[in-house]
């Protein structure tokens, strides 16, 4: 049976892994910084988080969430003091899309509305509700087509005040740095503008920090360079670290009720493991500061270069934007200099998402490869 052939593939196949380096099949070693789209966050391999995936699937690997289940509520505990996002409920499920949609969700049980403001050049997923709530009609089928979604220009703040003055708005979500689209952020005025809106006017406001979150900004949760308070965060991408756990962490003026949402999968046993092994190692090898310090050795040397038209982005969630389109840059930086990077909707910017271990030969090997790419 052929695969459905949805993906364009590059013509390499990791077999093995190991901190910030992939291999492929004849020990050819990559740098990857691009962490298999964000998801790589504490390293591949790492020894902790190995340690405690083996442990735990040799215990019990899944029960399903009709039983109690201690990890869970460690993992919620851990992740409460990790961001210091007081008494925010967690929700488990098993993907980013999941967690958007469980958000939007929500935010129609509790307000009792059903229309969405998104933003242009978003992305939020392709299940049914947060694949409407994305600026990108090739991939919104005529059955997503149906919802109610609004999309507005990042910092059109007035358009954002008529919206949902109309009263029927259930949630704004937002990416406070567009990971897809290409590392756009609206100002701090306006995203502040939008928390005072929403809670005049009983819209939920989700921070979509699917791919922003967990340290990758420099702060645990990208919309903290801001002052606001999201009454749902989405989670997933670095938090299990490529075992496929996300989640929603919700306000504690929404109430829960049983029956409210569930999944078969979410928070299981081994899910909970990878998890609270990626925040202990968060913790213990004080990513976040490696963070901030990688990100400006980072941005020090993207300066120096010439073709280099803009930065964009924040911590290790970066992009370089150039005044030409980079498809044939990165497969160069592939095929002749063994670097994993990334692309964006928007064509000129090369997407550099590192696992938050990265080091400064790993960056000074990238650079000596761009600027000898550059110059070929
Ligand atoms: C900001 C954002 N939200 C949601 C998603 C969807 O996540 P997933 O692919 O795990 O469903 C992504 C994926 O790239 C993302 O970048």
């Amino acid at each position: 049976m052929p695969l459905f052939d949805v993906y364009p593939l590059y013509n390499v196949t990791p077999v093995k892994a190991k901190g910030v380096y992939v291999y492929d099949e004849n020990k050819t070693e990559y740098l990857d910084l691009y962490g298999g789209h964000a998801v790589i966050s504490i390293g591949h391999a790492h020894p902790k988080y190995l340690e405690a995936i083996t442990k735990q699937v040799a215990k019990l690997g899944f029960y399903s969430n009709a039983i109690q289940n201690p990890l869970q509520v460690k993992l919620a505990n851990k992740l409460e003091a990790l961001s210091g996002c007081k008494d925010y409920q967690l929700f488990l499920c098993n993907s980013g899309a999941e967690a958007n949609e469980n958000a939007l969700k929500l935010a129609s049980f509790k307000t009792g509305k059903s229309r969405v403001v998104a933003f242009k050049n978003g992305f939020h997923g392709r299940t049914s509700a947060a694949v409407a709530a994305t600026d990108n009609k090739n991939i919104i089928a005529p059955i997503n087509a149906q919802q109610k979604v609004t999309i507005l220009d990042l910092n059109d703040i007035d358009s954002v005040k008529t919206e949902l003055e109309k009263g029927d708005v259930c949630a704004i979500i937002v990416e406070f740095i567009q990971g897809v689209g290409g590392l756009d952020q609206a100002t701090a005025n306006f995203f502040e503008q939008v928390d005072v809106l929403c809670k005049a006017n009983n819209t939920m406001f989700i921070a979509d920090e699917v791919q922003s979150g967990y340290g990758r900004s420099g702060k645990f949760f990208a919309y903290q360079h801001y002052n606001l308070t999201p009454d749902i965060i989405s989670i997933a991408k670095g938090m299990g670290n490529g075992f496929p756990i996300g989640g929603i962490m919700v306000h504690p003026d929404i109430k829960p009720k049983y029956g409210m949402l569930g999944t078969t999968f979410g928070g299981n046993h081994l899910a909970c493991a990878a998890g609270l092994a990626v925040l202990e190692t968060i913790e213990e090898e004080n990513l976040m500061d490696n963070v901030i310090t990688m990100s400006e050795y980072f941005i020090k040397i993207a300066k120096t270069i010439p073709q280099v038209k803009a930065i964009k982005g924040r911590g290790l969630m970066l992009g370089l934007e150039f005044d030409f389109e980079v498809s044939e840059l990165r497969k160069k930086l592939i095929y002749d200099y063994q670097i994993f990077t990334g692309g964006a909707s928007n064509k000129k910017v090369l997407r550099i998402l590192p696992p938050l271990t990265v080091k400064k030969e790993h960056i000074n090997q990238f650079f000596e490869a761009l600027v000898d790419a550059l110059e070929e």
